[in-house]
């Protein structure tokens, strides 16, 4: 399998293909006949302006699913609907290409933010560490964890010193 840009946990992928499954967004109408379960066709895409633009319409699938999965959204949250395009299911089918919605822009700042950390910044430390890959992947999930917007973080409250508060010399509670 040829190394695709971001490397997505198992389970990303997993709930991106559930939840995938769950939504009808296919974007070209099924062929005659209705060849619901045969291998679906992905266009090549048209519009890439950071994603490698050699990807196969195929890759650029499995990396969407990824990026939903680790913010935890639908397509529809980057891409907007078509309304002169109505699918099978009477709702607009997405279009892919559009650059209409903000999201899409900021996931394009995010991806450039996470390829530059992951050569700039990733690949150094586990370079010091005699590592050919880091431990840790850096993902967009590293820091979405299933959520559009990163949860702030809030340290857990120090451990009370033994003997309770004002145990340490000199502290006033
Ligand atoms: C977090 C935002 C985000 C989510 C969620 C997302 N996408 Fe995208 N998608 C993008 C961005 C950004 C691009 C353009 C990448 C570029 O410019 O290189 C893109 C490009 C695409 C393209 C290529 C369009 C073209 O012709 O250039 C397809 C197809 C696509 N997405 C499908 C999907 C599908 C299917 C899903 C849901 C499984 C999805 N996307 C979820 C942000 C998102
Ligand atoms: C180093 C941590 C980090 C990584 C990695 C990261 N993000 Fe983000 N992302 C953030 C933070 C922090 C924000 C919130 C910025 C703000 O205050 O609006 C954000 C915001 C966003 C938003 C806007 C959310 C909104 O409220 O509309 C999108 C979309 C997004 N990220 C997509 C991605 C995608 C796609 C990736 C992977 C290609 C990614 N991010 C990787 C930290 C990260």
């Amino acid at each position: 399998m040829k190394k695709l840009p971001l490397a997505f946990p198992a389970a990303a992928m997993l709930f991106a293909a559930a939840v995938f499954a769950s939504v009808s967004y296919a974007q070209t109408p099924p062929a005659a006949g209705g060849e619901r379960h045969g291998p679906r066709n992905y266009p090549a895409p048209t519009n890439l302006k950071v994603l490698p633009k050699d990807l196969t319409g195929k890759q650029v699938r499995e990396i969407m699913e990824g990026w939903a999965g680790d913010l935890g959204v639908h397509c529809d949250t980057c891409h907007a609907a078509d309304p002169k395009n109505i699918g099978p299911n009477g709702r607009p089918r997405l279009d892919f290409a559009s650059d209409a919605k903000d999201e899409k822009e900021m996931a394009r700042i995010m991806y450039t933010m996470t390829e530059a950390d992951k050569k700039d910044y990733v690949a150094k430390v586990a370079a010091m560490d005699k590592m050919d890959e880091p431990a840790a992947p850096l993902t967009c999930g590293t820091c979405h964890r299933g959520h559009l917007d990163p949860e702030k973080f809030t340290p857990a409250p120090e451990h009370p010193q033994q003997g309770g508060p004002g145990a340490m010399p000199g502290m006033q509670h």
